[in-house]
């Protein structure tokens, strides 16, 4: 990070997450201010900024300064923003949307760099994201493991009986319903594209199987990984403000929603970028 800064950066927890106060993203963010941003990003990998009162055009207009948005395969947008989707969670529900460890869509041929996460409507408490850090999973693996993982390949489905139920319970989805099954093949360490730091790149949610072994061969291996890389170790927690927005870079980070607050009512508006 340079010495100056346009905002005021301060980290959540040692292993991931920095909160970002004193900029107002309901305008467009020039020059410096956007490359902060992004520094900062590449440093603390989650960035949380509080006291965003953003309408929907808002959000997708931050969005759309960070890249390329893109849209969510299995659940329909807002009527007037496709791109975002409501992340909801119902008092009478049981199951909340994305509650397994997990990075976004890993089960597309190119899942999102990050994801743009508001809180609309929150529970009176609870409902808190933990995020793990990915280069310090891989990092703190011994060198034999890493040998090993590094020539790996992951096969990834949106069909995990876990993830696919509680999406399917939740979400109208129209005539794509849970039913149809999208994969895809990823090295299971992944070379950060921007850092050039090499990240852990299976998850729970997702990984099905190494691609040169069968599922019953994999499971050893992918489950020590899964239990390895959620360590406390590498773990930061955010607990949610109202009118906070959280940006996480996929490529190096997982996070998983506590479901915590059963009888309230939970609304977050996401935004995924390319
Ligand atoms: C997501 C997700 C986490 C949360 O939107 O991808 O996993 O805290 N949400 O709701
Ligand atoms: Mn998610």
């Amino acid at each position: 990070m340079p010495d100056y800064c346009s905002f005021s950066i301060k980290p959540l927890s040692n292993p991931i997450g920095a909160l970002i106060k004193g900029l107002d993203l309901t305008e467009t963010v020039h020059g410096d201010a956007l490359l902060d941003i992004r520094s900062a990003w590449s440093r603390y990998l989650v960035l949380v900024f509080e006291g965003q009162e953003l309408t929907p055009a808002q959000q997708l207009n931050f969005a759309h300064q960070l890249g390329r948005v893109i849209r969510y395969p299995m659940v329909q947008g807002l009527p007037d923003y496709p791109e975002i989707i409501p992340v909801v969670k119902l008092p009478h529900e049981t199951r909340n949307f994305g509650g397994v460890w997990h990075s976004d869509t890993t089960y597309l041929p190119d899942p999102p760099s990050a994801t743009l996460l508001l809180a609309r409507e929150l529970p009176p408490s609870g409902g808190d994201t933990q995020f793990a850090n990915m280069y310090l999973a891989y990092d703190a693996l011994a060198d034999q493991t890493k040998q090993v993982i590094n020539k790996l390949t992951v096969i990834q489905s949106s069909a995990k009986p876990r993830v696919a139920k509680g999406r399917s319970e939740k979400v109208q989805i129209g005539a794509r319903a849970g039913d149809i099954e999208l994969t895809a093949e990823h090295p299971a360490v992944r070379i950060h594209p921007v850092t050039g730091k090499r990240a852990l790149y299976v998850n729970p949610a997702h990984s099905v199987r190494f691609k040169t072994m069968t599922s019953v061969e994999s499971e050893p291996l992918l489950s020590l990984l899964f239990q390895h890389q959620i360590n406390p170790a590498f773990t930061g927690s955010y607990r949610w403000q109202q009118g906070a927005m959280v940006l996480w870079d996929n490529r190096c980070v997982q996070h998983y929603p506590l479901n915590d607050y059963h009888g309230y009512k939970r609304v977050m508006h996401r935004i995924t970028i390319a």
